[in-house]
């Protein structure tokens, strides 16, 4: 019998450090209750000490699920854990995740201490753990740099002090797959009590190697993989989770098998993305756009032939309904609220009657309207309580003239009207904006990007203004790229802080 993969996902900490990612405790709510769905068996919803809104995270996670332990993240450090164990009060089943770095770099330039103590530190960090909850996590940072006999000591350390999991976290995805892989089977071997805990992989992709590396471990020894959704995090993210799903579904040498519903992967990851601001590349690994999408025309005739010439994975075990993929402007209203549902996202009543208004209107304006475009309309009423809202824009631009953008504004139920020229139409735009709007800021990133094909395409920008020493980050899409940017602007506006 094969043994069982426990998934342990951290796209609410882990995945949400990015910057430009943050979601509110509602949409952290949302994410959950998908993890829930999908079958994930550890919810890491936050740090708790790390500020107020982490800590409200983790509280409201608690409540909002059923099944899924969840897991808060602390130092080595018992006032991280008191708080830890205060935010995890009312979660059916709780995990603290506590931890040090073990390198010696960690230790010499972060701790400027030596390994002795960091052993001492980590096993009282466990003991007092301990005393609140029986499950007890214990995270060794920058395993994959830190030396492989002085590592063993350190679990079997922090095993015989009750650590239930023990995690070897290839913090700067430095690891290549056959070194992960041996350091996972060297602890196996070296350990003594290591069948009381089970082993953890959790892995960076800085060198495009997390996947392989988790892969290499699990082939190794370990037990629970940590992942997340779209495989986001910091830097070049964390493996991902689908595609280790997928790998242990397609390849049955691989002696595991997870709780992974895979026909909900493919809502969660458009929900991840949309509520997240964050594309997921055309090419990425079994959620991506093209990851299903044949285009050779050698590769369409053996498709229709055999679907197996050219593809591993049916795409409706992912959750990809071709059927459905399209709508149109004379989709219905249940048309759409059930491709809502199989985007993750239930929708009724008033609410549905809005999203459908504006699905109308943009699909007057556009023939197909895919899955981008939808998760764009339903999360439009996101900006409903914003204080400043755009209310028109005018834009003359061209070739030897110079571009004229007049705009208005509603800053609080007060109207206000300017205009101005610039070097570009986006630059005349803001510039107007900037007339109304007078602060000192700077935008500092300019991303756009067409959903799909077609010049009657959404366009979605992502931006980043600086204002009082914060990055604010911004969203915006619309069929004029003119007005995306502009509403993108006013989104990061409507996040300052005074
Ligand atoms: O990458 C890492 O080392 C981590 C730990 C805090 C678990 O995220
Ligand atoms: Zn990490």
């Amino acid at each position: 019998m094969d043994d069982r993969l426990f998934i342990f996902d951290t796209t609410l900490r882990d995945g949400e450090q990015v910057p430009g990612c943050q979601l509110n405790t509602v949409e952290k709510i949302q994410v959950a209750k998908q993890l829930e769905l999908l079958g994930v068996d550890v919810i890491e919803a936050g740090f708790p000490i790390s500020s107020p809104g982490d800590f409200n995270s983790v509280i409201e996670i608690s409540k909002a699920v059923t099944w899924p332990t969840i897991c808060a993240l602390t130092r080595a450090v018992q006032k991280d854990i008191d708080v830890a164990v205060e935010a995890l009060q009312y979660a059916r089943h709780k995990r603290i995740h506590t931890g040090i770095g073990t390198s010696d770099m960690h230790i010499k330039y972060k701790f400027n201490s030596n390994r002795e103590e960091i052993i001492e530190r980590g096993v009282a960090a466990v003991k007092y753990a301990k005393r609140f909850v029986e499950d007890v996590e214990f995270y060794a940072e920058d395993a994959g740099r830190t030396d492989n006999e002085y590592l063993a000591r350190v679990v079997e350390a922090v095993i015989k002090a009750g650590a239930t999991v023990v995690n070897i976290p290839d913090t700067t995805g430095y690891c290549l797959p056959d070194e992960y892989g041996a350091k996972i089977r060297y602890l196996m071997e070296h350990v003594d009590g290591i069948d009381r805990a089970i082993i953890s992989t959790h892995c960076h992709n800085d060198l495009g190697m997390a996947t392989a590396n988790t892969i290499s471990g699990i082939l190794n020894g370990a037990r629970q993989a940590e992942v997340t959704i779209n495989g986001i995090g910091e830097r070049a993210g964390n493996t991902s989770l689908e595609e280790i799903a997928m790998i242990i579904k397609c390849h049955s040498t691989i002696p595991v098998q997870t709780n992974i519903n895979t026909t909900k992967i493919y809502p969660t990851s458009r929900m991840v993305s949309s509520l997240m601001n964050m594309p997921v590349q055309p090419n990425k690994a079994v959620v991506g756009r093209n990851a299903f999408a044949h285009s050779s025309g050698i590769h369409q005739d053996g498709v229709l032939k055999n679907v197996q010439t050219y593809e591993i994975m049916d795409p409706k075990d992912v959750g990809i309904d071709d059927n459905s993929i399209v709508l149109t402007a004379r989709s219905g209203r249940a048309a759409l609220r059930h491709r809502l549902s199989v985007l993750g996202i239930d929708m009724d009543g008033e609410r549905l009657d809005k999203v459908y208004e504006a699905f109308l209107r943009l699909a007057d304006q556009k023939k197909e309207i895919g899955d981008d475009d939808i998760l764009m309309l339903a999360g439009a009423d996101r900006t409903a309580g914003h204080s400043i809202k755009l209310k028109y824009l005018q834009v003359t631009s061209g070739v030897g003239v110079r571009p004229v953008a007049s705009i208005g504004l509603d800053v609080a139920g007060e109207q206000f009207e300017a205009a101005a020229s610039g070097n570009g139409p986006v630059d005349a735009a803001i510039k107007a904006l900037k007339c109304i709007i007078r602060r000192q800021m700077t935008l500092k990133e300019f991303t756009i990007q067409a959903i799909s094909k077609g010049s009657d395409d959404v366009g979605k920008v992502h931006m980043q203004v600086e204002y009082d020493g914060q990055l604010y980050y911004g969203f915006g899409a619309n069929t004029d790229i003119i007005a995306a940017s502009v509403e993108a602007y006013i989104d990061c506006i409507n996040k300052f802080r005074h």
